[in-house]
């Protein structure tokens, strides 16, 4: 027999060569090629035959699209109001971040609602999976459970046991007998991922794929099944804060950056309805260098305290650190503090973190940084009732804004008296009544301050 035919896959991003390589010239990874057995190509039918003749799109049934609720508000939010039958959603994140703890309450709340589910571990024994389920009160006789890392059998489990949802934990632990390569390697999560959604799509069963995050941040792996599956969730949250946000990147059944939030306690993850109020809970009054911004994820605002402390440095180079906004965004709005307004950072460490764990991914943050660097430097405290909001340009201009009426609702509703906003988005606040600044420029800013 020939010897059969092998490639070099990247494990970082699934591109292949016939060589091994020691760099990825499409990723630019290093050391990330190994070797692999490719699936056997089906050449017996080259050409398949025709399936369906096209239909015009009225007469399509539309009733694959609809929501069945978890029960667990927050995650069914992410997922546009609950889970589709037939559809497969990837849960990735960092390890023990509690991916499998989210899932594992998730299933509890659905069998508890008469529906069978199951949940397939590759990675933990029988018996701690019921001792998770014990801290969390998931006692459900509907609930079944099974050990098992090859697809086939998962699938002839699945098959026999006819569950509503199914959750493979995880993808990286799962192989398919078709090809020879080691479970976790990128031929094998794409092979067993894809054969698994066929079954789902075929049976109508939503399938829920978990998949490990390595350290760089990218989804080793699992990066490459974000085309494939319906639904990408992305699990996030910082070492030693029990906070927990679970992010929707892709969906096709409802709309993306929506996020939910949770509290991880002894007895799993608690939904968290009002975050705002947690993520403010303890806020200092007159507290030099903290301001509160609002961040609009998805449709939901978000009031976070930024802080900043400025002091001055011992070093030439003077130190710049973020913690949950992008370092370079600092960097220019420290710029343009010292070239607009003649803010002396030259010689200062600025240090800037977000309460609470919380990553702010928004420009509208910006009039915030600029506050509470001013504050610090200033050593003087920001009006406690004040919320910014405001994207900062290089010219020191104060840019517009979206969403300003609900994040100045939300405001409100948290007990704040004023906001400083963009000029330009005075005019599109409609409802709220809370006393509002317009500033057009960061000297307009420090004037109000
Ligand atoms: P887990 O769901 O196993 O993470 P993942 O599947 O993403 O790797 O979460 C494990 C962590 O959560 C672990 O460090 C313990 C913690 N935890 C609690 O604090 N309370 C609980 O009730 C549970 C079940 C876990
Ligand atoms: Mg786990």
């Amino acid at each position: 027999m020939a010897k059969a035919k092998t490639i070099y896959a990247c494990q970082n991003c699934g591109a292949q060569s016939p060589r091994w390589l020691g760099r990825c010239p499409d990723c630019g990874k290093w050391n990330t090629y190994a070797e692999e057995t490719p699936a056997a190509v089906n050449t017996r039918s080259p050409v398949p035959e025709l399936s369906k003749d096209p239909i015009p799109i009225p007469d399509i049934d539309g009733d694959s699209g609809t929501h069945v609720a978890t029960g667990i508000e927050e995650l069914d939010r992410v997922l546009g109001s609950g889970y589709v039958p037939g559809s497969v959603t990837l849960l990735g994140g960092d390890p023990g971040i509690g991916k499998s703890t989210i899932l594992l309450q998730a299933l509890g709340k659905i069998a508890r609602t008469g529906k069978t589910v199951l949940y397939i571990s590759g990675e933990e024994s029988a018996a701690q999976i019921k001792l998770r389920g014990d801290r969390m009160n998931v006692e459900e006789k509907k609930l079944l459970v099974v050990t098992e890392n090859n697809l086939e059998r998962i699938i002839e489990h699945t098959k026999k046991a006819k569950p509503d949802v199914v959750v493979i934990d995880s993808i990286q632990t799962m192989f398919t007998s078709d090809i020879p390569s080691s479970p976790g390697t990128i031929s094998q999560v794409r092979e067993s991922a894809g054969k698994f959604l066929q079954f789902a799509k075929a049976t109508g069963t939503a399938g829920f794929l978990v998949g490990h995050v390595t350290k760089d941040g990218a989804i080793a792996g699992p990066k490459v099944l974000e085309h494939l599956v319906d639904t990408v969730l992305y699990f996030e949250g910082e070492r030693g804060h029990p906070f927990r946000i679970l992010r929707t990147v892709k969906n096709r059944f409802g709309s993306t950056n929506e996020i939910g939030v949770f509290e991880m306690t002894g007895k799993g993850l608690m939904e968290v309805k009002d975050p705002s109020g947690i993520f403010l809970a303890e806020r200092q009054a007159s507290s030099t260098g903290s301001a509160v911004v609002a961040s609009l994820e998805g449709s939901r605002p978000v009031l976070l305290e930024l802080q900043a402390l400025v002091s001055s440095s011992g070093f030439s180079n003077p130190r710049r650190n973020a913690i949950g906004i992008d370092s370079g965004r600092m960097s220019l709005l420290i710029a343009v503090l010292e070239k607009k307004v003649g803010l002396e950072l030259r010689d200062q460490d600025v240090f800037l973190n977000v309460a609470g764990g919380m990553k702010i991914v928004e420009p509208a943050s910006d009039l915030g940084v600029v506050a509470a660097i001013h504050s610090s430097f200033h050593n003087r405290s920001l009006d406690h009732e004040t919320i910014f909001i405001g994207e900062v340009g290089l010219t020191g201009e104060v840019r517009a804004v979206q969403g300003v009426d609900v994040r100045l609702k939300e405001a409100e509703k948290m007990g704040f008296t004023r906001a400083v906003i963009p000029k330009a988005s005075l005019k599109s606040k409609s409802g709220a009544k809370i006393d509002t600044h317009g500033v057009a420029h960061v000297e307009d800013l420090l004037k109000v301050l």
